[in-house]
């Protein structure tokens, strides 16, 4: 999971155009990252460990001009991250950055190395450079040698290769990591994401598994691993530049949280008829559910949590049996998945190679598939029956906001259209669950109002070492989310529990020094119990920041230390709304903290490795 950039055009902007390719591209990976730049026909191929400001920095006082060039940032997988496993990885005269990774290259490292080639990085990525070599050294044109290097190749792969022997051409090659090659106005870009690609175009081409796009200065042609031509449309992308800019925010996470109201509203409208209390989502078909009699959903992380909530929706109304799994767990354990099986894999990125190879077994075991992605033509979407798109707009921030309450809204729209497809719920329900729904981008514009609060309840929290997140039913997905911010970006260990299971274990952990944040909003039922943990850890002197309904602080005053309140909703809108001052504590408490927010350490946004 590497950000890679290729671009031929103008020689004059080579270098600034790869350094900003690259920044939109950190988010993949940030412990190196490296540049070549073709020089009449010689390549500069300049590296560097760590961040790529590191490398803006060694580029510096240096003058590089060439019309074709590639970049890279990284996420080791294979080798420690130093400048010499940095990308771009040389061969003789072939240079090449990639993202993936190659299952076979320590049969393929042994070849070459008996063949009397050196190795100088420890990255699988060093046999493709010495593979396409080994063949444009006997002869082969370029295309030739990479078609038949590939022939080879076991994996995943997004690759970007130049060669000094053929010094006006770049070729870009995939399979089962993403690539596009973006169009410009005399120019032509390859990038791992769309978004890095936004300020200078909007017509995308994006490659297919075992697409080798050839481009020169005058055009390129796109061909499969045996030369044959294939024809792939040119998509005009409607993202606007400035959703991948910061707008005036400090991170991409605090931009992307106070997001929500608009990602929300983006990704109910058009999809709902408020009168009849149906919904329509695109070519969803309600003949989908009829023979379905159970319901897996498959995610990892906070796609995992988006999940678990809802697994609570869908049962409410449909009540259709619904299983929920970890998808590195799914894919290994034979899962039962048959005709009547409809299996949701939900991944923002599309690419979660867990996620990916899950929803691919599931396939092969028969059962239906249905994704829900935010990134259109993502591999996930493409390889599930039908997809659902999240209306979030790019996520570039590594921890997860506007993409987790966008995949609980296509869940509620989708326990709807469930619901009503097998009629567990009539039209005036539906009208009154749809009317519920719409008055979310509101709602979480009111709950935003609360980040100077938040933001003074983390000064006084910052320096505690541990959190316990507490939550019952469909809040308990919640407290798992909300722990998982919390770790992720502050570094802070944080545990989410049910909180009907602290009695069972977790309450031997708190003390003065163990903040519990107890997510309860108001709800008949689990809100009065909720109240006995309350007890429970106030009698063992824990320190409770209670999260619930505004209203509902009465009489609790001498048990909770800190209110944080959010505006009533039903018991399946509360999720959307709760979640949303966590994400906002989180923030708060890493921001004093210092940590590096949007890229914090050992992570990549997009998972791709198994
Ligand atoms: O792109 P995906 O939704 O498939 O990603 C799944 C997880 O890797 C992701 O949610 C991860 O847990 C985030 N860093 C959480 O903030």
């Amino acid at each position: 999971m590497c950000g890679i950039f290729g671009y031929i055009g103008q020689a004059s902007k080579t270098v600034e155009i790869l350094l900003e390719g690259l920044k939109s591209l950190e988010y993949r990976g940030y412990d190196s990252s490296g540049i070549a730049v073709m020089e009449g026909s010689r390549a500069r191929v300049v590296k560097s460990e760590g961040k790529l400001a590191n490398l803006r920095q060694k580029l510096k006082g240096m003058t590089i001009s060439g019309h074709v060039g590639m970049g890279h940032t990284r996420w080791a997988t294979h080798g420690v991250a130093s400048t010499t496993n940095a990308h771009p990885q040389v061969s003789g005269s072939t240079i090449v950055v990639h993202n993936g990774i190659i299952e076979n290259y320590r049969e393929l490292k042994r070849e070459l190395l008996d063949k009397g080639y050196e190795f100088s990085s420890d990255t699988d990525t060093e046999v493709i450079a010495h593979l396409i070599e080994e063949r444009t050294k006997a002869g082969m044109s370029l295309e030739e040698a990479v078609m038949g290097a590939f022939g080879r190749i076991e994996g995943s792969y997004a690759v970007v290769v130049m060669s000094e022997r053929e010094p006006g051409k770049i070729i870009g090659i995939r399979k089962f990591s993403p690539l596009v090659l973006a169009v410009g106005d005399g120019e032509y870009f390859f990038a791992s994401d769309t978004p890095a690609v936004l300020p200078y175009t909007h017509d995308v081409v994006f490659l297919e598994d075992g697409d080798m796009a050839v481009v020169e200065t005058d055009g390129f042609t796109i061909t499969d691993l045996s030369g044959e031509v294939q024809n792939r449309e040119t998509t005009r992308l409607s993202w606007d530049p400035v959703l991948v800019e910061k707008d005036g925010y400090k991170h991409y996470m605090l931009k992307e949280i106070h997001e929500q109201p608009r990602a929300v509203l983006d990704t109910i409208r058009g999809r709902f008829n408020e009168e009849s209390g149906d919904v329509h989502i695109e070519d969803l078909q309600p003949g989908l559910i009829k023979d379905i009699n159970r319901i897996v959903l498959i995610a990892c992380g906070t796609s995992y949590h988006a999940c678990l909530a809802g697994r609570y929706m869908i049962e409410k109304l449909s009540r259709v049996p619904v299983e929920v799994d970890l998808a590195s767990e799914f894919r290994y354990r034979e899962p039962m998945t048959g005709d009547n099986t409809l299996v949701i894999a939900v991944s923002q990125s599309g690419e979660t190679a867990d996620t990916s190879e899950a929803l691919l077994e599931a396939k092969r075991a028969g059962a239906s598939t249905l994704a829900i992605t935010n990134v259109i033509n993502s591999k996930i979407a493409r390889d599930a029956d039908t997809s659902i798109h999240t209306h979030a707009g790019p996520e570039i921030g590594v921890a997860s906001t506007k993409a987790f309450t966008t995949q609980l809204t296509v869940f509620y729209l989708l326990s709807v259209f469930f619901a009503r497809a097998l009629n567990k719920i009539s039209n005036s329900d539906g009208q009154a669950l749809l009317h519920d729904l719409i008055k979310v981008p509101k709602q979480i514009e009111i709950a935003l109002k609360l980040d100077g609060e938040i933001r003074e309840l983390a000064r006084e929290f910052y320096t505690f070492n541990h959190f316990l997140f507490l939550g019952r039913g469909i809040n308990y997905p919640i407290a798992l989310e909300g722990a998982l911010k919390l770790k992720e970006i502050s570094y802070i260990h944080a545990e989410g529990y049910a909180a009907g299971e602290m009695k069972h274990g977790p309450i031997a952990l708190v003390d003065e020094n163990m903040p519990v944040v107890l997510v309860a909003p108001d709800d008949d039922v689990v809100f009065k119990k909720t109240l006995s943990n309350l007890q429970e850890i106030k009698t063992r002197r824990g320190k409770i920041i209670l999260l619930t309904t505004d209203g509902n602080q009465t009489g609790l005053n001498d048990n909770v230390d800190r209110f944080i309140t959010i505006p009533p909703a039903s018991n399946l809108i509360s999720p959307i709304l709760a979640v949303v001052p966590l994400q906002l504590l989180a923030y708060h408490i890493a921001s004093f903290k210092g940590t590096d927010i949007d890229q914090p350490r050992n992570l990549a946004k997009v998972v791709t490795v198994e």
